[in-house]
């Protein structure tokens, strides 16, 4: 596990990057689309326990709770519980939610009957290890039978989209230059963000891109049998023209990478 920011020079991307401004730089504009996902692959019965892993402000858990699952979130981003929390109470719905690194879950074995990973979660650490060991943390948190949903970007789109892009929303700026590294696998994003106060901030990410072959590989090292992969929302195969790379795929009870 990389060192805790106290100990570097400076923070990890992804300590600093998910805090209000994401959420004014991002439409965020597929929520529904994935919900409308979510709706078709979860399972219906009652009692059923939800881990939102990486859950941002809660745009997906809190619609879940809604819907009767017993949700549970976790995140790194203090300002992200908080918008998620007050959501959640304000439409009267439980939500426990926890603070935490995905490398080192605070939560039991075999307890989860369903996990998720939504909107590019997976793949933030440097060390390939670290990013496997999210894989196995949820593994060993999930009842034999359990499913998992794991919604990554996909490498074939993200690595012909234009090097760069821009757009406004409610007067907030933003231009993008996008690389992809074929050498460390990573794709970066740099945001220059100009917002209205007048104020201007540079954001940066790099994720890990991992080609369908090499994650599927990767999930069922760490205790799973992959059922379907999607491209899209609304469900079609993957494509190099979709934009998504989403793994369901069953917990196995074999026990294997636990
Ligand atoms: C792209 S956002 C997606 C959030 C949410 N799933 C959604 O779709 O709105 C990634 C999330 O991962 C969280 N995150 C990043 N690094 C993390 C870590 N090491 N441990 C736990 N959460 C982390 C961020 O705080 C952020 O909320």
């Amino acid at each position: 596990v990389s060192k805790p920011s106290s100990d570097r020079e400076s923070p990890a991307w992804y300590e600093t990057y998910f805090g209000p401004d994401y959420l004014r730089i991002y439409r965020l504009a597929d929520t529904q689309d994935q919900l409308d996902f979510l709706r078709h692959v979860l399972p219906s019965r009652p009692g059923t326990r939800v881990l939102d892993v990486c859950c941002g402000h809660g745009r997906h858990a809190v619609v879940l709770a809604g819907w009767g699952y017993g949700v549970v979130g976790l995140d790194l981003s203090a300002p992200f519980l908080k918008v998620a929390q007050a959501t959640a109470q304000g439409h009267g719905l439980p939500l426990p939610l926890v603070r935490g690194d995905v490398r080192a879950f605070p939560f039991q074995a075999g307890i989860f009957d369903v996990a998720l990973s939504m909107f590019t979660s997976f793949g933030y650490f440097d060390d390939d290890r670290e990013n496997e060991l999210v894989l196995h943390q949820i593994a060993a948190t999930l009842k034999p039978g359990a499913l998992f949903i794991l919604d990554l970007a996909n490498p074939d789109f993200v690595r012909h989209q234009p090097p760069t892009s821009s757009w406004e929303h409610e007067g907030v700026k933003v231009s993008t230059v996008y690389a992809f590294n074929e050498t460390t696998r990573r794709a970066t994003t740099r945001r220059t963000v100009q917002f209205p106060e007048g104020q201007e901030k540079v954001y940066e990410s790099s994720v890990r891109m991992y080609e369908r072959d090499e994650i599927v590989s990767l999930v069922e090292a760490a205790g799973f049998t992959v059922q379907t992969l999607y491209g899209s929302y609304d469900r079609a195969p993957i494509d190099p023209s979709r934009k998504r790379m989403i793994l369901v795929s069953e917990r196995r009870s074999d026990g294997v990478g636990g």
